[in-house]
């Protein structure tokens, strides 16, 4: 069986689903603390905080455990810089115990979710996996705290893994399954897509005088289909005996702010009122990655890779769940 963690939160829940579609068998780990019942579709579930040590072996004993995907993570990295604390524990710390016990226990494969927060302020773009690691916040540095020990860990004890770093994760099951939902909301698709439905009356624009074409921050939007796809194929890699890896995930196109409002006034027929706002603190201008590494390794091919198809799905789940 396969081990998620944070199979009920957005991203876990899509590979999750994807993984059972695949043929995998499942076990949920979430301490529902940002998981959603609803998304529990696929698997058994057990609900475990990964602070309990204790509560971790009682699942690698009640399962036979093959290879852990872990999803389970805080992810606002505004909040991460205010209260750190809370970033390392659940990131680092409840990390390291999940990984203590795949080793008293003996599983030796991961898939682990990065991040491209782990880059920092990128001094080349497209950004390429061996571009320097230098986050600007307790939230890229936790992550990138965990890619290190994965690779002492690796060395000594025989695990290995495949660390995903993810670039902008958007859209929805297009099945409408599972989507997202986060409490609070501060991703600009779902925002945006509040505003077309009226529930809120304006989108900020967070800063437009970015030294980009049109002054606002340009992202590369990837959908969450093709990230779950591709945990699957990282996961047939380790099978079929693949050294311990790095992989950016991204479409490699980007999309200024400016740009995804537009496409979700297309896409939804709504008007969509957007303000200019001042700067968010922390924000790079520019965040587009090559995910040629994984492309050429793992032989991934995004399905979604133009934004009317990321925005059209987000927007399909957006009316249903609202
Ligand atoms: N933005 C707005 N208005 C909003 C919300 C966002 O203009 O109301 C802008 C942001 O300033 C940014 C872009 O839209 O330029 C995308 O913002 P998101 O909050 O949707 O995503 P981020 O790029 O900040 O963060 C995402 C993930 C993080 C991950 C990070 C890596 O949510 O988990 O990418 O940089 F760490």
């Amino acid at each position: 069986m396969i081990l998620v963690t944070g199979g009920a939160g957005y991203i876990g829940s899509h590979a999750n689903k994807e993984l059972n579609l695949a043929g995998y068998e499942t076990v949920v780990l979430d301490n529902m603390s940002y998981g959603h019942e609803d998304f529990l579709k696929w698997g058994v579930f057990e609900e475990v905080d990964l602070g309990d040590l204790e509560s971790i072996r009682k699942v690698f004993g009640k399962y036979e455990i093959e290879a852990v995907m872990h999803f389970a993570a805080f992810t606002y990295v505004g909040e991460s810089v205010e209260d750190p604390q809370k970033y390392y524990l659940n990131n680092l710390r409840n990390t390291l115990n999940l990984f203590q016990v795949m080793n008293e226990f003996k599983v030796k494969k991961l898939v682990f979710s990065s991040t491209c927060a782990t880059y920092g302020n990128p001094k080349k773009i497209p950004l390429t996996e061996d571009h320097p690691q230098e986050p600007i916040n307790p939230y890229g540095q936790g992550k990138l705290m965990v890619e290190k020990i994965l690779n002492d860990y690796s060395s000594a004890y025989g695990l290995r893994y495949v660390s995903l770093r993810y670039f902008n994760a958007a859209g929805a099951d297009p099945e409408c399954e599972v989507g997202e939902r986060h409490d609070p909301e501060t991703h600009l698709i779902p925002l945006i897509l509040d505003a077309a439905m009226g529930k809120r009356e304006d989108i900020k624009i967070f800063g437009t005088d970015y030294p980009t074409p049109d002054g606002t921050c340009i992202r590369d939007y990837i959908h969450v289909t093709d990230l779950a796809d591709a945990h699957i194929k990282a996961l047939k890699y380790l099978d079929a005996g693949g050294s311990s890896e790095v992989f950016n995930l991204g479409n490699g196109n980007g999309f200024s702010v400016r740009e995804v409002i537009e496409e979700s006034r297309k896409v939804t027929g709504k008007e969509i009122k957007a303000t200019e706002t001042k700067r968010r603190p922390g924000d790079p201008p520019v965040l587009v990655g090559s995910s040629q590494k994984a492309r050429d390794i793992l032989k991934w091919q995004p399905q979604y890779d133009d934004l009317t198809k990321i925005i059209s799905t987000a927007w399909e789940w957006h009316k249903k769940d609202n």
